[in-house]
């Protein structure tokens, strides 16, 4: 069993890699085992505010799409990577509104600031820091996204507090993730989830959504889903025959989900009924 530490510094390693060799994709290094990374993002080049460099195809959803963002807003993006999500949100802020990355990989911070120079953006910022160790101020984001990044996070309960932190009251976010509905057999949970994004950890969906209300959020809601189909042959090796029909009729699996929530205005207010 790796402890947190050994395991971000494995995902600050990959990212690293990625961001410093950008055509190699999600797959990866050593940890992937041979398995090939399925592209399991959006298609973003249509997207107003879409920067091609900032696009890595790392994602697994287009939270931005979900974000309700308004001109002037300021969002923030928790994993930005290379900037793709930043930069299509602040084509909805608008030149009034703010947008902060933050990442804990340096080389992807480096890979975005060079992006929003290039586009002479001076209201894109990316700052370097964990987001379970948010650096942020209290109440900094009227709207916080996220793609694809807190499933690579050892202690989700610590980063879902930490994003209630630097919400204002009455803002929101928008995150996708990878998530597990159900329970995937043993035998094939590390290699699902490695095709997934090359990680050992996604959480099920009902206790991924536990820890959301247990840090405050109200008015959850899943926004999008979309299954993340798990090739023959990976399923062919890892089970036996009559599993992998089992497996294939079930409701089991692995998906991308994009979650929504609120953090009240009034947290003196919480009661049931009485939250806004
Ligand atoms: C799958 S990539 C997604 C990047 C970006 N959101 C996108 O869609 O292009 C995950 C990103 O999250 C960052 N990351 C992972 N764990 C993190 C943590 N604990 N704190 C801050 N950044 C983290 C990685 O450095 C990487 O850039």
């Amino acid at each position: 069993m790796k402890t947190e530490l050994e395991l971000k510094s494995m995902v600050r390693e990959k990212y690293a890699s990625i961001a410093k060799n950008p055509s190699q994709g999600g797959c990866c290094d050593s940890s992937c085992d041979g398995i090939e990374y399925s592209f399991i993002g959006e298609e973003y080049s249509d997207k107003n505010g879409y920067v091609a460099d900032a696009d890595l195809g790392l994602g697994c959803g287009l939270p931005t799409e979900f974000a309700k963002i308004k001109p002037g807003d300021t969002v923030v993006d928790l994993g930005s990577g290379a900037g793709n999500d930043c930069f299509i949100a602040r084509a909805e802020t608008g030149p009034e509104g703010k947008v902060i990355g933050l990442d804990f990989t340096p080389e992807m911070i480096d890979r975005a600031r060079k992006n929003a120079d290039k586009m002479g953006f001076k209201n894109v910022t990316f700052f370097e820091g964990e987001i379970d160790k948010n650096p942020l101020d209290d109440a900094i984001a009227d709207v916080v996204v996220s793609n694809c990044v807190f499933n690579l996070i050892p202690n989700r309960h610590r980063a879902f507090a930490e994003t209630f932190r630097i919400i204002k009251p009455g803002g929101h976010f928008s995150i996708s993730d990878v998530i597990i509905v159900g329970e995937i057999p043993l035998e094939l949970r590390d290699e699902a989830e490695l095709y997934a994004g090359c990680v050992s950890g996604a959480l099920e969906k009902s206790d991924y959504l536990k820890i959301i209300e247990s840090v405050g959020f109200k008015n959850i809601k899943i926004q999008k889903e979309k299954q993340i189909e798990i090739p023959e042959n990976i399923l062919n090796q890892f089970l036996t025959p009559e599993k992998s029909e089992l497996w294939k009729a079930s409701k089991v699996g692995i998906f991308s989900m994009t979650f929504y929530a609120e953090k009240p205005k009034d947290e003196s207010c919480c009661k049931p009924g009485c939250c806004n």
